[in-house]
């Protein structure tokens, strides 16, 4: 019981110490103040639809990769379709195709290769964004997509900040791939408070 307690304390310890320094500076200063208020002008808050379009780049080699391989299946590298491959990845979102285009947010998240017959993935992701006025609000999206289709739909299944209860669904379209980058676009609908 005591050494329970006392790695507990040491995690808690290490939560105050090291990790607090290294958090993003929340603009919530009251958490409880802070859900009340919000529940309490729910009922007089209409929902509303927000759409974006970004580029989303998925940069697998060069001196600046923005996704690592995690895993790999043992018959991972006999299959044409990647089965059972793990990657993640942190990929820049910008306002226009080319990769120098205003940074408008950040893609963060894990994509499995889930399909026997197609290179298909399973992506669970979230969209932190650094600009308009979105800035520190996310959406996440949680869905299939198989790449080689021309339009990919995956759905949104909730969100932060100003997109606290989203839902809605995104398109994805590959732009450009070669064997070290992909650039997909994205066409985003969020229904939110
Ligand atoms: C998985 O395979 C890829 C491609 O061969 C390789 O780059 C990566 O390092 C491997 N990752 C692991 C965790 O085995
Ligand atoms: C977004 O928020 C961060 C942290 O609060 C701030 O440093 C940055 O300047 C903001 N960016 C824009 C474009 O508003
Ligand atoms: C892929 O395209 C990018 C952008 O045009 C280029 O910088 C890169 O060298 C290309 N990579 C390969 C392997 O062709």
């Amino acid at each position: 019981m005591e050494k329970v307690g006392s790695i507990i304390f040491l995690n808690f310890l290490f939560i105050i110490c090291l990790a607090a320094p290294l958090m993003v500076q929340s603009t919530i200063e009251n958490p409880r103040e802070n859900i009340d208020q919000w529940f309490q002008n729910l009922p007089h808050a209409k929902q509303k639809l927000t759409r974006l379009h970004f580029y989303f780049h998925d940069v697998v080699l060069g001196p600046h990769p923005t996704v690592v391989a995690v895993a790999n299946a043992s018959h991972t590298f006999t299959s044409p379709t990647f089965f059972g491959r793990v990657n993640i990845f942190d990929n820049p979102l910008t306002q226009g195709p080319e990769p120098g285009s205003k940074l408008v947010g950040r893609a963060q998240g894990l994509y499995g290769f889930t399909s026997q017959e197609e290179v298909s993935l399973l992506m669970a992701m979230n969209f932190v964004f650094r600009s308009w006025k979105h800035n520190g609000s996310s959406l996440t999206v949680l869905g299939r997509n198989p790449v080689g289709q021309l339009v990919r739909e995956l759905p949104i299944v909730g969100g932060t900040g100003v997109f606290r209860l989203a839902r809605g669904f995104v398109l994805a379209k590959t732009y450009f791939f070669n064997a070290s980058v992909a650039t997909v676009e994205y066409n985003v609908a969020a229904l939110h408070y």
